[in-house]
C-alpha cells in the first residue's frame, strides 16, 4: 500500500494505545505501513513513544522500537490526525454497564464526536467487539454512501503479534466496497480474510467468546461437583481425556475473567431479549467460583484467625491485566469473613502486593489463583493448606 498520495497515513487506528489497537498499529507498521495511533491516554502515550510496551504483549516491544525508528510508527493525542489517514480502525472499549447492559449509545456518541474528523472517501473499520447492529447504526449516523466495516479481533490476549499473522480475518461490511477496502487492508497482516455478511460477523464474535464462557462453566461445575465429592477433578479430566478424544476440549476449571468472555456473553443476551439461559448459567457458575472456594474453607477454618494467600492477581496465565480479575473477588469475599488477605503476582504490579515467597511465609492457606508459569512445579510447605486448582504446585516433603 505504501504511503498515499491524499493521505499522509495508511491507518489511524482509534484507542490505538489499548490492548487490541496497540499490537494491530505495530504488526500494520512493520509491513511498511503509515500508522497513526490516535488515543486520549497520555500516560500511556509518554510510555510508548519511549518504545515500551504498557502491558504484556509477546514479541511486540522490539517491533515498537523499529517502527518508531523508521518513522512508520506516530502516536498521537489529537483527534484531528484521525482525517490524515485513508483507513479508520476503531478498538476502543465497548463495556457493559452496572446492570449488565450494552453501553451502545457510548459507543456511537463516540462517532458522534470524531466525525468532525472523518471524510467519506476514508474506509472506516470497527475493530471493537461491538452489540448486534451497532455497525449499522454508526453507518446511519454518518450517512449514506459511507465506507462501514466490521472486523472483529479473535486474538488471546498477550498473543497479537504471533495470532495476527496465524489466523484468519473476519471481514463485513455494510456495502460491497468496504468489504472490498477491509479485505485489501488486512490481507497486508492476516494468512486469508473470511467474508461474511455483517449479522453474521457480529454473531461469530460474540457467540465465540460466549461459547468459552460456557465452556469454562462446565468444567467449574465439574470442579465444584468433584469436590463436594472429594474427587480431584484435574485426575477426573486426565482420564476423561486420555484416548478419548471426544472429551479433549473439556477445559481445566479455573477463574474464567477478564473484561471480555463475561461482557459479551452478557452483550449477547442483551440482543435476544434477555434470553440466553445458558449464558446466565455460565455467569452464575463462572462468577460463583470464589464464593465456592470461601465457602468449602469455612468449613474447615475460622478465617477470622485465618492468614490466606492469593497466588496470581491478573485475569489469566503469565499476562499482567488486572481487569475483571475474579483474584480480587476472591480476596473481598475472604476479607468479609474476616480473613487477612495477602495478595501476589508475577507480573502486574502493585505496592500492596507481596513476593511469592513471602506470601507463602506469612499464609496457612495459598490460593493458586491464576497459573502462572512461575508457580509451575513450586514447592510449598506440607503444613500448608493448598487449593490448586491447575495442580501446578508440588507439597515440600
Ligand atoms: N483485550 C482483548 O484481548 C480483546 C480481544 C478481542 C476484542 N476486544 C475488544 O476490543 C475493544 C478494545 O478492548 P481493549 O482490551 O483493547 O481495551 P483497552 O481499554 O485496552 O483499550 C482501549 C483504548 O481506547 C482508548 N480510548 C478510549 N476512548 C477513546 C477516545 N474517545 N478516543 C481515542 N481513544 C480512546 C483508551 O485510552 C485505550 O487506550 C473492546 O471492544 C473489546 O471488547 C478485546
Amino acid at each position: 500500500m505504501g504511503n498515499n498520495t491524499n493521505y499522509e497515513f495508511d491507518v489511524a487506528i482509534v484507542g490505538g494505545l489499548g490492548h487490541v489497537g496497540l499490537p494491530l498499529g505495530v504488526v500494520f507498521a512493520n509491513k511498511g505501513l503509515k500508522v497513526c495511533l490516535c488515543d486520549i491516554d497520555k500516560k500511556t502515550a509518554d510510555i510508548v513513544k519511549k518504545g515500551k510496551m504498557p502491558f504484556i504483549e509477546y514479541g511486540a516491544e522490539p517491533i515498537l522500537k523499529k517502527v518508531l525508528q523508521n518513522g512508520n510508527l506516530t502516536i498521537s493525542l489529537d483527534d484531528h490526525f484521525i482525517s490524515k489517514a485513508k483507513n479508520v480502525i476503531v478498538a476502543i472499549g465497548t463495556p457493559v454497564d452496572e446492570y449488565l447492559n450494552p453501553k451502545t449509545r457510548q459507543f456511537l456518541e463516540f462517532f458522534g464526536g470524531i466525525k468532525k474528523n472523518l471524510r467519506k472517501d476514508q474506509l472506516i473499520v470497527i475493530r471493537s467487539t461491538v452489540y448486534p447492529h451497532t455497525c449499522k447504526q454508526v453507518l446511519n449516523l454518518l450517512g449514506e454512501g459511507w465506507k462501514v466495516a466490521y472486523c472483529p479481533e479473535r486474538i488471546v490476549q498477550g498473543y497479537a503479534i504471533k495470532e495476527l499473522k496465524e489466523l484468519p480475518q473476519i471481514a463485513a461490511g455494510l456495502s460491497d466496497k468496504a468489504v472490498e477496502e477491509a479485505s485489501e487492508l488486512f490481507s497486508k497482516i492476516a494468512p486469508n480474510i473470511i467474508k461474511t455478511a455483517m449479522g453474521e460477523a457480529e454473531l461469530v464474535k460474540l457467540f465465540s467468546n460466549a461459547w468459552r464462557y460456557i465452556q469454562f462453566a462446565v468444567a467449574n461445575q465439574f470442579y465444584m461437583i468433584a469436590n463436594n465429592f472429594d474427587v480431584d477433578y484435574e485426575k477426573v479430566r486426565h482420564v476423561m481425556r486420555e484416548g478419548y478424544e471426544r472429551a479433549h476440549s473439556l477445559p481445566s476449571a479455573g477463574f474464567a475473567a477478564g473484561p471480555c468472555l463475561l461482557k459479551d456473553t452478557m452483550q449477547l443476551s442483551a440482543f435476544n431479549s434477555n434470553n440466553f439461559l445458558l449464558g446466565h448459567a455460565a455467569m452464575m457458575i463462572n462468577e460463583g467460583l470464589p464464593n465456592f472456594i470461601v465457602d468449602r474453607l469455612r468449613k474447615k477454618y475460622d478465617l477470622g484467625k485465618t492468614k490466606v494467600g492469593i497466588l496470581g492477581m491478573a485475569f489469566k496465565a503469565d499476562i499482567d491485566d488486572v481487569r475483571d480479575s475474579l483474584s480480587f473477588k476472591l480476596g473481598k469475599i475472604l476479607r468479609f469473613h474476616g480473613a487477612g488477605v495477602y495478595y501476589s503476582d508475577e507480573y502486574s504490579k502493585n505496592p500492596n502486593f507481596v513476593s511469592k515467597e513471602e506470601l507463602i511465609r506469612q499464609s496457612e492457606v495459598i490460593i493458586v489463583a491464576v497459573p502462572h508459569s512461575a508457580y509451575k512445579g513450586m514447592k510449598i510447605p506440607n503444613n500448608k493448606e493448598v487449593v490448586d486448582l491447575w495442580n501446578v504446585t508440588k507439597k515440600k516433603k
